[in-house]
């Protein structure tokens, strides 16, 4: 059997953890394991694809991104080149089954967010036979409990708020740390419990400055000199808009992301109230770095579940992670569905019951 395997969409701690596991289980059913790379791209463009094996994925498990290389860009249902000046954008899927075929590849495994799973179940429906594993910082698929990476993320947040603490202290200072998330707010409840926040704004709960503003009054009032308001790049005030940056997608497309939102609620603090405010964007190190335990191991089960479901021919389905146990959800039932931080869930309650605000 040969098989192959691609990291598609963000990085995130904890893909080259998958790849060891997928190419060291696969090898001891005498497969051949190929590696692409850049995502989907590598199916596309010529000369992006190697063999790999235990000896050349040695020495991985703890180290962040993905040796394969990964891109958001390289849909190919809609692959943008520049011709002539401008944008084209075409349907390549025919290519990545060309070269499905020319590779001899009998079964695909696609690590990817909800993105690269989307195309997954395209190809699925072509005729690929294909295999998912759920990565993403965010952990806000809704398919399964908990992502990779996401750990990691929680934890260089929470080390971040560590540090802000100590120099917010010293200072009298009002800390502002946006970190990432997308549209949950996952990663700022958890870091900003773990690391001892006074405010936390996430996206599911949009929050009225004034209770911020409230909350580190009340704080100044009883002598704490210093807050810590974690802010989630997704977090928008009631009534109003999310914060978003222009980035450029290669040379190919400017395209809009999260984030700004920090910087605007370290300004309105500053406008109400005699505090200095200083503004910490985390940005990508929360997507790097080593994994967590954690991580590492969900990953590498993650990676020898997607391997069993090959052997088992059981394509179009996708590994994830329920009450402990690692089980399986069709693909086409796990994209698309996002899952949120409930407003009213025991993770903002019991944040609320120590006093954190969300500015509710
Ligand atoms: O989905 C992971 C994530 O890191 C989000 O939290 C963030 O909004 C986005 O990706 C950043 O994307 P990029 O790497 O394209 O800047």
């Amino acid at each position: 059997m040969k098989i192959a395997i691609l990291t598609g969409g963000g990085d995130c701690p904890g893909l080259n953890a998958v790849i060891r596991a997928v190419v060291r289980a696969a090898t001891r059913f005498g497969w051949v394991v190929l590696g692409v790379e850049d995502g989907f791209e590598g199916l596309i463009l010529p000369n992006k694809i190697r063999v790999m094996t235990p000896w050349n994925t040695r020495g991985i498990l703890h180290i962040g991104g993905t040796i394969l290389g990964t891109t958001n860009r390289g849909n190919p249902f809609d692959y943008r080149t520049i011709e002539n000046g401008k944008v084209i954008a075409r349907d390549m899927s025919r290519t990545v089954l060309e070269t499905l075929r020319a590779y001899e590849i009998e079964a695909l495994i696609v690590v990817g967010g909800d993105g690269s799973l989307s195309i997954a179940q395209r190809l699925y429906e072509m005729g690929v036979a294909l295999v998912g594993v759920p990565k993403t910082i965010d952990n806000d698929l809704s398919a399964t409990d908990v992502t990779f990476g996401f750990d990691t993320a929680v934890n260089t947040a929470m080390e971040a708020l560590d540090k802000l603490h100590s120099t917010a202290e010293s200072h009298h200072r009002a800390m502002v740390l946006e970190v990432m998330g997308r549209n949950a707010g996952w990663i700022a409840v958890e870091a900003g419990l773990a690391g001892s926040a006074d405010v936390i704004l996430i996206p599911e709960i949009p929050f009225k400055m004034e209770k911020v503003i409230e909350k580190i009054e009340d704080r100044n009032k009883k002598g704490y000199k210093f807050s810590i308001i974690v802010v989630a790049e997704g977090a928008r005030p009631e009534g109003g808009e999310v914060s978003t940056v222009k980035y450029r997608l290669g040379v190919l497309d400017a395209y809009e992301r999260l984030g700004g939102i920090g910087s605007k609620v370290g300004r309105a603090i500053e406008d109400r109230l005699d505090v200095e405010v200083r503004v910490t964007v985390l940005g990508h190190i929360q997507r790097g770095g080593s994994p967590t335990a954690f991580d590492r191991i969900l990953a590498t089960r993650f990676g020898t579940e997607a391997v069993t479901l090959i052997e088992q021919k059981r394509f179009g389905e996708m590994v994830c992670l329920s009450g402990g146990e690692i089980k399986t959800v069709l693909i086409k039932e796990a994209i698309g569905r996002l899952r949120t931080v409930p407003p009213d869930g025991q993770l903002v309650t019991s944040a609320e019951s120590i006093g954190i605000s969300f500015g509710r």
